[in-house]
């Protein structure tokens, strides 16, 4: 039994790596993003997958019931865009297998009872627009089409104008019930973003849960001044409440047994020499449960706003992106669970603090998810791996979940 892996794999690791840090750089609606787009399109119609863009830019790859095409599809995926400098395996992992897992039903002579697709949902980082999910929240009709078209990057373009430019008209954006009503399972691979499953001993496990969790733009706006004369006691400086509030974060996480991360800040004008004019500083916080979440986020906006007040400073909060604790479809995984438990394939249950789009499209269809063992446990940044022997076990995996779905 050949796994198809490594061809696919080869074929998409050299898009938008970047020489000097090792890290991807795959931005919606950029020329990586084409590339990345093109590769899926080529995967697909080398296996005869017949291929299209949703309204929203997602890509989708079907394969149909031979002489019956509609009905109600199994969709497999995950994302093809990166983080600023992320792994090669957060999201493309998840499309790779998805490919190589069909291949893998084909070789076996097995033909789909129902349809069987390969989506790649876009945006799904945030990475450029600062939502995450952001083509399976329109998919799923969780987020607004015009506060979606409105959305900016750090160069100020808005998605409406990026969607646009490559060649994507914005206007159709927003729910898809019929779509979304021909899904019924959505299971995505993904690899794991910690190491639950070396401490298990498992090259893959099954997602049980994932944390609730948000992002928060800050936006403190002071006196911008010179370094070398304006006085301490005169200043309105923005860096100072920015300062207290990352503090603020890490304290608030620890008291909740939470995670909060200020990974993003950019201070403008940006001169050494100047205090700042305004400092934007981008808060992620999750949770064990719903409660543990808001009050770390309700400790860190109090700290920065009784900073910014102490130092005259002003203070924007702008809630980015909010989603809710996702527990797995219990009938779903554990339909995985047997298909996997039948073939002698261990799959011990993994939650996750990490964001998917399994988690936004599980407020309308059943999903679940697969986790492929990581060994350095670490994501988002080029250190993230996975063993090819594991990957391989992965799609074997997939293989197996599918074939039950969607075959019988
Ligand atoms: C996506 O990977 C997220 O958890 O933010
Ligand atoms: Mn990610
Ligand atoms: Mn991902």
């Amino acid at each position: 039994m050949a796994v198809s892996f490594a061809g696919l794999w080869e074929a998409l690791v050299a898009v938008g790596r970047d020489p000097v840090t090792g890290g991807y750089r795959r931005f919606s609606w950029t020329a990586q993003d084409t590339a990345c787009r093109a590769w899926f399109t080529r995967a697909a119609a080398e296996r005869g997958l017949r291929t299209g863009t949703d309204r929203n830019g997602n890509l989708w790859a079907w394969w149909d019931v031979p002489g019956a095409p509609g009905g109600q599809a199994v969709v497999t995926g995950s994302h093809l865009d990166s983080v600023p400098d992320g792994g090669a395996f957060d999201g493309p992992l998840g499309v790779v297998s998805a490919f190589a897992a069909i291949d893998l039903l084909r070789e076996r002579g097995l033909v789909p009872v129902r349809p069987l697709a390969v989506a790649a949902f876009t945006e799904e980082e945030g990475g450029r627009f600062g939502v995450a999910c952001l083509g399976s929240r329109l998919l799923a009709g969780t987020i607004e089409p015009d506060a979606a078209r409105a959305l900016t990057d750090s160069g100020g373009i808005s998605l409406a104008e990026a969607m646009t430019a490559a060649g994507h008209d914005p206007a159709g954006i927003g729910p898809d019930t019929e779509l979304l009503g021909r899904v019924s399972a959505y299971v995505e691979l993904h690899i794991e973003q910690g190491r639950w499953l070396v401490s298990m001993d498992a090259a893959v496990g099954i997602g049980q849960r994932i944390w609730p969790h948000g992002r928060w733009r800050l936006v403190f706006t002071g006196q911008p001044d010179h370094a070398g004369t304006a006085t301490l006691a005169g200043r309105h400086d923005p860096m100072l409440p920015f300062a207290a509030t990352v503090l603020a974060a890490r304290q608030a996480a620890v008291q909740e047994g939470a995670l909060a991360t200020v990974g993003k800040v950019a201070a403008e004008p940006g001169a050494v020499n100047a205090v700042s004019a305004r400092v934007s500083a981008w808060l992620d916080a999750r949770g064990p449960d719903e409660q543990a979440l808001a009050a770390v986020v309700e400790q860190v906006l109090a700290a920065a706003r009784s900073a910014a007040a102490a130092q005259g400073v002003g203070l924007e909060v702008v809630q980015e992106s909010a989603t809710p604790a996702v527990d797995f479809d219990l009938g779903l995984r554990s339909r995985l669970a047997t298909a996997l438990g039948d073939r002698g394939i261990p799959a011990p249950l993994a939650a996750t603090g990490a964001g998917h789009d399994a988690g936004v499209l599980a407020a309308r269809v059943p999903t679940a998810m697969l986790f492929v063992r990581n060994p350095t446990g670490v994501s988002h940044s080029p250190a993230e791996h996975a063993e090819r022997a594991d990957c391989e076990a992965g799609v074997v995996a997939l293989a197996a979940v599918l074939e039950d779905l969607a075959c019988r």
